[in-house]
């Protein structure tokens, strides 16, 4: 039994989201979905909780999402679910159950919500984040790749983030990413004892990783890795070349960096991550990347895609530290306060709102029966434009006295529909 005299609280590293934070990540998301419509994609939303079965697939079992990272979830028969550590798999999922490609040659997807995984908590590193993500099927063109790349960052841009980097590299697809793993293990073994425990763990099945390990030794160790560009085939090459180009021809400002990997397996081709050295060692806040592979290996047609996702909470710790946050003045929680004599005319009170509310106005009221200072104290409290005052004199004069608390303007009576009539919001022409 659990001690009862012990406040329950929330799950370590998954934040109740209120007040300020809310508004923050709500207008990030709301941000990001806007721009990616204007790209071109259209939202989608995936179940939070999936048969475990499709991350391990996806991700790749040696992936550290999928070995360290998930919430499992038993089902009382059958497959066990996990909570959704990121979103593609999801996505690619829903894709194929739809058949979304037989309809369209090309289908252009974007999501927002939250995704889990069990990290220890840190700054911007949470138990259940949020994700902004898009994902475009159905073309291998490296110009979707810089299609890709251009949402991402637009995103970020109009988020408020002035300084992030792009980092851009390729990682090979299924022909050439053995030469590659071969040469990455080559120089992972002449490292010999300086190789970190992970690295040495992992060299058989994902030796990738060892080109971005941060410790010293396996730093060291990894310079002589020829840069993947020059080891993959002349197709990935040709591919990279075109990534690089168009982005040069757009003036989209990028770095290619040979050491860029990343922590899922079913990456193919160009990767990419969105950085902002200002969050410290952690400083990716986003990061994609092509995966023509992905689609078939779940049961589709081949079938190239090219994604990215960005942090919510990152993007936002980024905003932050570069002192690129906005303040976002805390919106009235009512626009009008009803405000009644004390202990009288609840009910004309509640008519009255729900008139305005019915014009599309926030208003709120205080049903405790208490003084009208106080009501007001509460009006003020609320951050109203405007307070009502109901009484029984106004009531049977077909009345309100219209009290201006923000904005100026003076104290008045007004017939009940004149005073409506000048909350109506006003619509655009
Ligand atoms: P990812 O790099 O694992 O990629 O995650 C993308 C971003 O999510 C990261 O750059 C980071 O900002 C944020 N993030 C990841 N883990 C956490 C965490 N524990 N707490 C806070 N933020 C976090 C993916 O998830 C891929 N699905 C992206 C993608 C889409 N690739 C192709 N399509």
């Amino acid at each position: 039994m659990s001690d009862p005299s012990k406040a329950v609280r929330a799950p370590r590293g998954m934040p109740d989201l209120l007040g300020p934070s809310l508004q923050r990540l709500e207008a990030f998301e709301r941000t990001g979905l806007r721009v990616l419509a204007r790209h071109g994609f259209r939202e989608m939303r995936t179940p939070l909780l999936e048969e475990a079965r499709l991350f391990a697939r996806a991700a790749g079992e040696t992936s550290e999402i999928v070995e360290k990272q998930m919430f499992l979830v038993p089902a009382a028969e059958g497959e066990p679910f996990a909570l959704r550590p990121e979103g593609t798999p999801g996505v690619v999922r829903a894709f194929l159950e739809h058949s979304l490609g037989k309809q369209r040659p090309f289908v252009k997807v974007s999501y927002a919500g939250p995704m889990f995984r069990y990290e220890r908590p840190q700054a911007a590193r949470q138990r259940q984040f949020h994700q902004v993500g898009a994902e475009a099927f159905g073309s291998a063109d490296p110009l979707v790749d810089v299609d890709s790349i251009l949402a991402g960052a637009a995103v970020l841009r109009e988020a408020g983030l002035k300084s992030f980097r792009t980092r851009i590299n390729t990682i090979g697809c299924s022909n050439c990413r053995p030469v590659l793993r071969e040469a990455i293990r080559k120089a992972a073994l002449a490292a010999g004892d300086r190789l970190c425990p992970a690295c040495r763990a992992r060299l058989d099945r994902n030796p990738l990783r060892f080109l971005d390990c941060k410790e010293p030794g396996c730093r060291e160790a990894a310079k002589a890795v020829p840069p993947p560009e020059e080891l993959v085939c002349g197709e990935c090459r040709t591919h990279f070349g075109a990534v690089r180009a168009g982005l040069s021809a757009l003036e989209e400002p990028f770095t290619a960096d040979p050491r860029l990997v990343r922590g899922l397996d079913y990456y193919t081709r160009t990767v990419f991550e969105f950085t902002v050295p200002e969050l410290g060692a952690r400083d990716a806040v986003g990061g994609g990347g092509r995966y023509d592979d992905l689609v078939e290996q779940m049961g589709g047609p081949p079938t190239p895609v090219v994604g990215f996702a960005l942090g919510a909470e990152a993007a936002l710790l980024a905003l932050e530290k570069t002192g690129a946050a906005v303040e976002v003045p805390p919106a009235p929680e009512a626009e009008v306060f009803v405000v009644v004599p004390e202990g009288t005319g609840r009910l004309a009170a509640l008519r009255l709102a729900r008139e305005v509310r019915a014009l599309g106005v926030s208003a709120d009221l205080d049903l405790e029966g208490r003084s009208m200072k106080s009501q007001m104290r509460s009006a003020d409290r609320a951050g109203a434009r405007v307070a009502l005052l109901l009484g029984p004199d106004e009531e049977s004069r077909g009345t309100v006295r219209w009290k201006p608390l923000r904005g100026g303007g003076s104290e008045e009576d007004l017939p009940r529909a004149e005073a409506l009539k000048r909350l109506q919001p006003r619509t655009a022409p």
